[in-house]
């Protein structure tokens, strides 16, 4: 039987975990998302920390269970150490070391975002480096070059929100619930993306991106509008919202590949489940990998699947692991 990887991954609202083998093939993937934010219009920290307490225990188990195995069959345990909520990381990172220790497992620390990347390296449709990869989440959007399976390079990032979290803010203007990525996406698809003119960021330099003005834009609009207005042309401002962050992502990402000279390009984080930048992505003429959409989102399985490539803390160290909250890439 080929060695296998536990991997949990409690960042941020979603608590995950997933049991890969060494090659990279998926045996489950579990992911309990919280469920409980929608009311706050937001992830509230501590609620988020208490529920990865109540539920990974339960969704180590079921991980294990839909793999058909136990912990007697796993070789190594890989957790999330950050970015992401300190308090939320810090469950997942006891449970993986209580594990490690107890069991006498090595423990592999992966960067969340080093996570995302290496969702596209997983079966059965390995993506490999070299390419530029477009990272979009909640708490991050970035552009970087991928160059091999333990690393990257940031080309350009946000200089202020994330394009998820304009999704989000954005979706709360326009009276939708929390997640708004895939809410704005729905209603978008009655409306008219050319119905208004929302600006992309086009005078940030280089390869960074900026989501603050825009965000903005949509307040102003519907403020000006006025409310019932607002909600009668809700699906166009939707479309059109939508619209100018999927040209924003898009545009850098093809400087980026002709910046690189690189022909090969793949996408990771919560917004790269979204339909309409997938489809602008596909049009830029490089090779696009699209990992599934629970590949995309939060998972185990790009945690375990990043720690194939990376080291590993011997079971006798693996009590000293630390958890951080901002990434250790500035990002
Ligand atoms: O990667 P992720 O699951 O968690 C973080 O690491 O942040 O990303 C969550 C983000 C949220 O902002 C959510 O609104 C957005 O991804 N998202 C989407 C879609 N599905 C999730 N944004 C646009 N379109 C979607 N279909
Ligand atoms: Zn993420």
């Amino acid at each position: 039987m080929s060695a296998l990887l536990l991997g949990i991954e409690t960042s941020c609202d979603d608590t995950c975990a997933a049991v890969v083998t060494r090659e990279g093939e998926i045996r489950s993937n579990v992911i309990s998302s919280q469920g409980v934010h929608d009311q706050f219009g937001g992830v509230v920290p501590e609620i988020a920390s208490r529920h990865h307490l109540e539920l990974v225990n339960a969704v180590v188990d079921d991980a294990l269970r839909k793999a058909g195995v136990g912990l007697d069959a796993v070789d190594a345990v890989a957790v999330t150490q950050g970015p992401g909520l300190v308090g939320a990381l810090l469950v997942g990172v006891a449970s993986a070391k209580g594990i490690a220790a107890g069991r006498g497992l090595p423990l592999i620390a992966v960067d969340h975002l080093q996570g995302h990347v290496a969702a596209n390296f997983l079966l059965p449709d390995p993506f490999d480096p070299p390419f530029v990869c477009l990272v979009a989440s909640g708490g991050h959007t970035f552009v970087a070059r991928v160059e091999d399976h333990v690393s990257f390079d940031v080309l350009g990032a946000t200089l202020d929100d994330a394009a998820g979290e304009a999704f989000d803010k954005g979706a709360r203007m326009l009276g939708l619930p929390f997640p708004g990525g895939p809410q704005i996406q729905r209603v978008a698809a009655e409306g008219d993306p050319g119905a208004f003119a929302f600006p992309v960021a086009t005078r940030v330099p280089g390869l960074d991106f900026s989501f603050a003005g825009l965000k903005t834009s949509l307040l102003y609009a519907i403020r000006d509008m006025g409310e019932e207005r607002a909600a009668a042309c809700r699906a166009d401002l939707a479309a059109s919202y939508q619209h100018a962050i999927v040209e924003a992502l898009a545009q850098r990402t093809e400087r980026a590949l002709e910046q690189t000279g690189l022909t090969r390009m793949a996408i990771g984080g919560g917004v790269a489940a979204n339909a309409a930048l997938r489809e602008r992505l596909g049009g830029l003429g490089a090779e696009l990998k699209v990992p599934p959409v629970e590949l995309c989102t939060d998972n185990a399985a790009m945690i375990a699947g990043a720690a194939r490539f990376l080291p590993a803390l011997p079971a006798a160290q693996a009590l000293s692991l630390d958890a951080y909250s901002t990434g250790q890439r500035g990002l």
